[in-house]
């Protein structure tokens, strides 16, 4: 699969998601990831469903809905409503994590599963044939802005294998300090969707950024 950008809103101008979104689509970004904190799972807040519903009026892009909640299985409803197109939920809080991912597919939509950088590759072998994405944190989730944990690489080469081995093509996705310095690498790794805020919303230029990273890895996989 050619690896994409999903660009993660949660370093947009939040007065200003319109304009952010219509700058990362016309840089080529084909995924909006929307991060979701409960201020329990993670030690941070951000948006719920109604700010989702309103990306989803303004965007032409799929939404890629990263539930970092205790009890995700209290919103996935909310947030089917609200317009995504895949949830994804964090095997740590999931103890009936396989009746989850039936619910959300049920609901239409693509079911996906995040392990946090502590969380061994293990916890996906039983359902690693019913999802439809991987999301391999590559940072302790709760902010943007933060510096790749290195030893995701190898995680992303296992999950991938696991994947392959229970015969799913689903692609397996990184999100955490994704820059131009590690793109390539965590492509040749087996990511193929990079979720990266910072680097694009940080410079002010978040079109030329968005541009640049997808031109990048669309290179680097026509150069192997
Ligand atoms: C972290 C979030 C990420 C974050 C990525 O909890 O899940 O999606 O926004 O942002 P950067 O690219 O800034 O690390
Ligand atoms: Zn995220």
């Amino acid at each position: 699969m050619t690896p994409i950008i999903a660009a993660s809103l949660l370093s947009a101008d939040f007065a200003a998601l319109g304009r952010d979104i219509a700058d990362v689509e016309r840089g080529g970004a084909e995924l909006l990831h929307v991060d979701v904190m409960d201020g329990h799972f993670v030690p941070n807040l951000s948006m719920g469903p109604p700010v989702v519903s309103a990306i989803r009026r303004v965007a032409h892009v799929p939404l890629d809905v990263h539930l970092m909640l205790d009890n995700p299985d209290g919103f996935i409803r909310a947030f089917v409503d609200a317009g995504a197109s895949c949830i994804t939920v964090h095997v740590e809080v999931l103890p009936h994590l396989h009746r989850t991912l039936q619910f959300i597919r049920s609901c239409g939509i693509k079911a996906g599963v995040a392990l946090n950088p502590s969380t061994p590759v293990g916890a996906l072998e039983e359902v690693a044939g019913d999802v439809d994405q991987v999301l391999v944190m590559s940072v302790n989730p709760g902010f943007g802005g933060q510096t790749f944990i290195p030893r995701s690489e190898s995680k992303i080469r296992a999950v991938r294998a696991l994947l392959d081995a229970a015969g799913n093509r689903a692609p397996v996705a990184v999100d955490g300090g994704v820059d131009r310095g590690n793109a390539l690498r965590v492509v040749e790794a087996g990511a193929s969707i990079l979720v990266a805020g910072n680097a694009i919303f940080a410079g002010g230029a978040a079109e030329r950024a968005t541009r640049e990273l997808c031109d990048l890895v669309k290179a680097g996989v026509a150069g192997s």
